[in-house]
């Protein structure tokens, strides 16, 4: 199968009820079968389910990406266990306690609005549009702290390459999945859902926003955006939205969660700029989970290829 190219098969998913099983089936009709509607496909595709990939499966990545820092990763406890996740709870451990249970598979995203080749996505299908990188970028929160992921997926200017954007599009609509059964805490986060979120075009295109379906060598845990989300390392984090599940080609800015519920504290653009404080706090540093000290932060974080993007801009104005 196509997917076993990326996808290690996690030692969970070998359930021999369903082997047993499909083997009986696959041996008891085989010889009513014709050898040619067979012809070209092994024993094991013949037999194999659709395969689940859940948080925790291991990808096979094809190469680090240039675009990755070569500082210190930070370690995989904090950036599991320090989250925000508001459908899960607004407190930073609570992701990691209340989405074990997220059911993320089968899973499928849909690809709407002004593109030639409107379509949905399964994540089976999305896994295989290009090749997987390790991206290892920095992540800085609008809260004040910043995280170093080794990422992995690969631009998503390749999803959007696949659609076929129309002349008409200017900016990009993206959606999280919502359910207030599996998402109870929901309720009490003070904020509108589904999550959304938005880009300019060009922003969306640029060759560092990431469709990111992985971190640390496995699929996503529930807690940082299962199955798949964006990574955006010159912005702050909230504009990387979390368990993707539509996203749609438009003319006008779309709204955005946070730009709705306190627009003065949340702009559109935000861009990482420690030179624009947030109303309540200083942007001008930051405080590396794991370090003791704070460090500068730096204008988009260190990611000066996306200036040309701005240029022209007031991006105090634009914030
Ligand atoms: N996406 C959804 N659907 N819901 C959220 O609450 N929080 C955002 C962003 N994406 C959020 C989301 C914020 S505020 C940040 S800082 C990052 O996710 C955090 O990503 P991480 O938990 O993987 O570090």
């Amino acid at each position: 199968m196509l997917i076993k190219k990326v996808l290690e098969t996690a030692s969970s998913e070998i359930t021999p009820k369903w082997l047993y099983m499909n083997r009986r089936k696959f041996l008891s009709g085989a010889l009513g079968v014709t050898a040619g509607a067979i012809a070209g496909k092994t024993l094991q595709e013949l037999v194999l389910p659709p395969q689940q990939i859940l948080a925790g499966t291991k990808l096979s990545v094809a190469a680090k990406s240039p675009f990755s820092t070569t500082e210190a990763v930070t370690s995989y406890e904090d950036v599991t266990h320090y989250n925000n996740f508001y459908e899960f709870g607004t407190g930073k451990e609570d992701p990691a306690k209340n989405a074990t249970h997220f059911r993320t598979s089968p899973w499928s995203v849909k690809v709407s609005g002004l593109v030639d080749k409107p379509r949905t996505f399964s994540l089976e299908e999305l896994l295989q549009l290009a090749p997987l990188e390790e991206r290892v970028y920095r992540h800085r929160c609008v809260e004040a702290w910043s995280i170093v992921v080794p990422w992995i997926g690969y631009s998503f200017n390749a999803l959007l390459k696949e659609v076929a954007p129309q002349s008409k599009a200017k900016f990009v609509a993206f959606e999280s999945y919502y359910s207030s059964s599996q998402m109870p805490m929901a309720n009490y986060a003070g904020i509108q859902f589904p999550y959304i979120e938005g880009l300019r075009l060009d922003e969306a295109m640029h060759p560092l926003a990431l469709l990111c379906f992985g971190m640390y060598g496995e699929t996503l845990p529930n807690q940082d955006g299962a199955p798949v989300r964006m990574v955006l390392p010159w912005k702050y984090g909230f504009k990387s939205i979390k368990s993707l599940v539509h996203i749609k080609l438009v003319e006008k800015k779309p709204d955005t969660t946070w730009n709705l519920s306190a627009p003065n504290e949340y702009g559109f653009y935000s861009n990482v700029n420690p030179q624009v404080d947030h109303p309540r706090w200083s942007q001008a540093k930051e405080r590396r989970l794991g370090d003791f000290f704070r460090r500068s932060t730096l204008m988009f974080n260190g990611y000066d290829q996306v200036a040309s993007l701005y240029a022209g801009m007031d991006l105090r104005k634009n914030f």
